[in-house]
């Protein structure tokens, strides 16, 4: 534990990229520094700089000699949930496809149900592990989406959920318009526009809405109708695109402004094009591709034509049960094609601008002291090892968690 006022010393190497949204080529830009100390003051940054020649402090932490990097931030998960998808997967993996299994009632539509039955207290006490498994991989600002509410009533229990979780973890609710009923679908997306996103609102329990736009669940046109409600009631806007099939999402998504598009795994030129023109960021999942076995998103395309693009886990019982953001970093430079220092600018910087934060993700004098030192010397081990123990100490506003 530390108070205000401490500097912390012996890094080996602190690695971070520039403050603010980083896109194209400057996503590979990191600024080094050897033997580096950080002060820190109240949850805040003060200064940064070689350790000799630190200031004073009333208290000094000796971090050993390792690699520091920026707190992790996680811009996508679905960390509450009830119930399992444990007969999901061995159908999957036996050839079932994820679609087939939605349209039959099951998948997402299963969870909903086991979902519905939680009570508040039981979906924290459900949530509350993986978020600490989360946040132990690494990850100080993590979003959680709802979207598992057959009805209203279980939504707004969903987002209560993640307000209680505030307490013990720095959360980003997201309202997530998950899959329509399976009839009265138009009556659903207007209680949606009229009722949900305006008690949401005026109960402050969400930073975004986001709609899951696919053929198996909310069309375009329906998902324009929900984000204009959300505009409406000053909520920014996110959407689950191109997943398995590119419908147009993105390209409205972009226009309309959204702070991110996740998913992007069927992308194409078009959906490429539109999110490097725009400054919507691009949000991709590679734990997904790796669970369903689906294409990866082309996020080294994405880059190569000057976008924004961010890393997350996409945590969720469905499409990616992963619970370690490290993981998620290091299987985007395999299976997505950026490069470690991409992959960091990804987790950090870009993934706050898809929360729409500008507080965190870069190691600089005013930013939020949420700082990771690693096992290692080099920073590069977060990006290399799949699993393991690469952090070893994760700080949040400069208090080791
Ligand atoms: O981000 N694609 C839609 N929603 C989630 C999966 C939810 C689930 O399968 O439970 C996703 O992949
Ligand atoms: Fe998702």
């Amino acid at each position: 534990m530390s108070g205000p006022d401490t500097l912390f010393t012996g890094i080996s190497q602190l690695v971070t990229p520039h403050p603010g949204p980083q896109r194209g080529k400057a996503m590979s830009e990191l600024v080094v520094m050897r033997d580096a100390a950080i002060l820190v003051r109240g949850d805040l940054i003060e200064w940064i700089g070689p350790e000799r020649g630190a200031p004073q402090a009333a208290q000094v932490v000796d971090l050993g000699g390792v690699a520091v990097v920026p707190g992790l931030i996680d811009p996508h998960t679905h960390a509450v949930w009830a119930g399992d998808r444990l007969a999901d997967f061995e159908a999957r993996v036996k050839g079932v496809p994820y679609e087939e299994i939605l349209a039959l009632g099951g998948g997402i539509r299963s969870t909903m149900r086991a979902t519905a039955k939680a009570s508040v207290e039981g979906l924290v006490a459900l949530a509350r592990p993986r978020l600490q498994a989360l946040l132990a991989s690494g990850a100080t600002t993590i979003e959680v989406k709802s979207g598992y509410g057959l009805d209203f009533g279980a939504e707004l229990r969903m987002l209560r959920a993640v307000r209680e979780l505030q307490a013990e973890f720095n959360l980003v609710p997201t309202l997530l318009v998950h899959v329509p009923p399976t009839s009265g679908r138009a009556e659903y997306v207007d209680g949606v526009c009229r009722e949900l996103i305006p008690e949401v609102a005026a109960a402050g329990l969400a930073a975004a809405v986001d709609v899951f736009c696919e053929r198996e669940a909310f069309s375009v046109d329906e998902t324009r109708q929900i984000f204009v409600a959300a505009r409406q009631h000053d909520l920014n806007i996110k959407v689950h695109a191109d997943q398995f099939h590119a419908i147009g999402g993105t390209e409205l998504a972009c226009e309309m402004g959204a702070l991110s598009v996740d998913h992007l795994e069927a992308s194409r030129v078009r959906q490429i094009r539109s999110l490097a023109t725009s400054k919507t960021v691009a949000t991709v999942l590679p734990g997904v591709s790796l669970h369903l076995g689906l294409p990866a998103a082309p996020a080294r395309k994405l880059v190569n034509g000057g976008a924004c693009v961010a890393v997350g886990t996409d945590l969720n019982p469905g499409s990616s049960p992963l619970f370690s953001l490290p993981l998620a970093l290091a299987l985007s430079v395999r299976l997505n094609g950026l490069t470690p220092a991409e992959a960091l600018t990804a987790c950090t910087v870009n993934a706050a601008a898809a929360l729409g934060l500008g507080d965190r993700g870069a190691l600089v004098p005013g930013q939020r002291a949420d700082f990771l030192a690693l096992h290692g010397e080099d920073w590069r081990d977060l990006a290399y090892a799949l699993g393991g123990n690469v952090v070893s100490g994760v700080f949040v506003g400069g208090v080791k968690r």
